[in-house]
């Protein structure tokens, strides 16, 4: 019998410097600034909808994981000396106003944009740990974001379970989220 071809894994075109997947820093950078717009994006959802208290307690719970992913990705950047995204105040601002957006078009919208938002992270980290997976010296890395894509997925989930398909306009609100996270993490990768 034939072997068996390898399906082609999606390879973007990494053509500029610190776009490597297997560079470790340029990993500890946009994970870090991720996470930081992650939190911001749960804090401008929870001062917006903090009149549900179902909704609140969803939100909550997914802000204290991104606090955990945070602190993590905090540690890393300080331990390992790696530069920070230069970008932070863009992420700041642009996380919070993300969120309190979509709370403010409702919670369904907030939904849709946690579906979103989570499905591009969770592609993002399977990614790095493709890139990790022969990675003799970074085992610990990869099993932590091993552990942060499987609560990225659950937040998707939540989302998803949360009517998030009932948000107005969802297929052009998801596919319009979707492309602004792509960008940042290709932009957060290097600057
Ligand atoms: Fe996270
Ligand atoms: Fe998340």
């Amino acid at each position: 019998m034939p072997p068996k071809r390898k399906t082609k894994k999606r390879r973007l075109k990494r053509t500029l410097p610190g776009d490597r997947t297997d560079d470790i820093a340029s990993m500890i950078r946009v994970d870090h600034a991720g996470e930081y717009g992650a939190k911001r994006i749960y804090q401008g959802q929870l001062a917006v909808l903090n009149k549900n208290p179902k909704v609140e307690k969803l939100l909550a719970h997914m802000a204290e994981q991104e606090a955990v992913h945070l602190d993590f990705f905090d540690r890393e950047i300080a331990d390992r000396q790696v530069r920070p995204s230069a970008l932070h105040p863009l992420w700041h601002v642009s996380g919070y106003a993300l969120g309190a957006i979509t709370a403010k078009m409702g919670v369904e919208a907030a939904m849709a944009c946690t579906v979103a938002v989570e499905e591009v992270i969770s592609e993002h980290y399977a990614e790095q740990l493709a890139a990790l997976e022969n990675n003799q010296h970074e085992k610990r890395l990869a099993a932590v974001i091993k552990k942060f894509k499987s609560e990225e997925e659950e937040h998707h989930d939540i989302g998803l379970k949360n009517d998030a398909e009932a948000a107005p306009a969802y297929p052009l609100l998801t596919k319009a989220i979707k492309a602004g996270a792509w960008l940042a993490i290709a932009v957060a990768k290097r600057v």
